[in-house]
């Protein structure tokens, strides 16, 4: 008995020292990448310092290495303002609050725009994670005025927010009346925040009843999703079900499943309907599960692209979806702990030389290998601002996951 006793004791206690070696391994692999981040933006600050004259914000780089910067009503503006209160949070470093303050105000403009859906990203990025950061009614009031001007794009008779006007620029080529995609999902997140910041739950409403649209209309029955639905303005109906970004109509546009596996954890977190969160999982699963996925898991920038093995990669998809898989293992679901362990995979990938940059080098951007759009010959694989976002945003999670922040 008394050995049966000893045999248990010893096996619990190497259980306790693996589990204790592991939890370090997996402190000093977050750590050494917040390490990282650190030194690379504070390079991309030292350079943006450099031009007194204006705050410049990195969004990529051109084919010659120089760092494309954009203004405020660019779709990803809020990307970097984000990235620096994520750095701040994971470090203290006070140098770095001050920046992340400068870079937010610097576009608080964006709060104003009706005329593309984009604003969720924007504001939400930089002033939502300010407001969570620092808990200052200024930002919450920048939020719940971007969160109206969002809801004036909310079409009725489909029940979703337009995102694009077609009234101008490309997307008027195309034939649509009130074109939606799966990119909008990742807005609803500013809807429900200024519910709560204001009591008004028009907010609310109008991201419930966007969510419940694009469940029904915008995802195949295999659980991937087209990029684009077009309704009708005036009943409602479908019209088009597109993409503009991926390869075809009928292929599988990598990021389009990371902002549909993101925006659906969101949204199951902010209403508690496991509808959402059961779509969130059939997308993951079903990119999780195909074929052609590389062994480092990096998707290509479309899994149904005719050159695969030999077309680009997304590091943006793959940052995107670590970090919603690392909300998605907190929230007590039958399989949490194997997302947390396929985002841990995606992030060893990330973190790797195949696509974490040197110190010093890729425009002082975090990530390699990203594409923004090949139909449109833009940013093809190149640094994002939003690859970096969401890695930043990974780690947070991970670090909290591991009980350490
Ligand atoms: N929301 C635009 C993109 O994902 O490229």
């Amino acid at each position: 008995m008394k050995q049966i006793s000893l045999l248990l004791t010893t096996f619990s206690l190497l259980c306790y020292s693996c589990g204790g070696a592991h939890h370090t391994k997996e402190l000093a692999f977050v750590n050494d990448n917040i390490d990282y981040a650190h030194h690379q933006l504070k390079n991309a600050l030292a350079v943006i310092e450099e031009d007194s004259s204006r705050i410049l914000n990195p969004v990529t780089t051109r084919d010659d290495g120089s760092v494309v910067y954009c203004g405020y009503s660019d779709w990803r503006s809020g990307f970097f303002p984000g990235s620096l209160w994520y750095l701040y949070e994971l470090t203290g470093d006070t140098a770095i609050l001050t920046q992340a303050k400068r870079q937010t105000w610097n576009i608080e403009k964006a709060k104003d725009l009706t005329w593309h859906h984009d604003v969720g990203f924007m504001v939400g990025c930089s002033f939502g994670n300010a407001l969570r950061i620092m808990g200052d009614a200024e930002y919450a009031d920048v939020m719940i005025h971007a969160a109206r001007s969002l809801s004036t794009r909310f079409r009725p008779a489909a029940g979703v927010i337009q995102s694009w006007d077609v009234t101008r620029g490309w997307q008027s080529q195309r034939g649509w009346e009130c074109p939606v995609i799966i990119d909008n999902m990742m807005n609803l997140e500013l809807l429900f925040e200024a519910t709560r910041l204001s009591g008004d739950s028009t907010f609310y409403r109008i991201a419930v009843s966007h969510a419940d649209r694009t469940l029904a209309e915008q995802f195949r029955p295999d659980g991937s999703c087209y990029h684009v639905i077009d309704y009708s303005l005036t009943d409602g109906s479908v019209r088009h079900r597109q993409t503009a970004q991926g390869y075809s109509d009928e292929s599988v546009w990598s990021r389009g499943q990371a902002w549909a596996i993101y925006g659906f954890t969101v949204a199951y977190r902010e209403t508690g309907n496991r509808k959402y969160i059961d779509q969130a999982i059939k997308t993951f699963e079903f990119m999780k599960n195909l074929k052609n996925l590389p062994a480092d898991q990096i998707p290509y920038w479309d899994m149904s692209a005719p050159g695969i093995p030999n077309e680009p990669r997304d590091a943006s998809t793959a940052a995107c979806m670590a970090s919603a898989l690392y909300e998605m293992s907190t929230m007590h679901l039958p399989n949490a702990k194997t997302y947390e362990e396929y985002a841990n995979w995606l992030m060893t990938s990330l973190a790797s030389p195949s696509y974490r940059a040197a110190l010093g080098t890729n425009g002082n951007f975090l990530l390699m290998h990203s594409v923004g759009s090949i139909p449109h010959n833009a940013d093809v694989d190149k640094p994002l601002n939003y690859a970096d976002y969401y890695f930043m945003e990974a780690l947070k999670r991970k670090k909290k996951l591991l009980g350490e922040l």
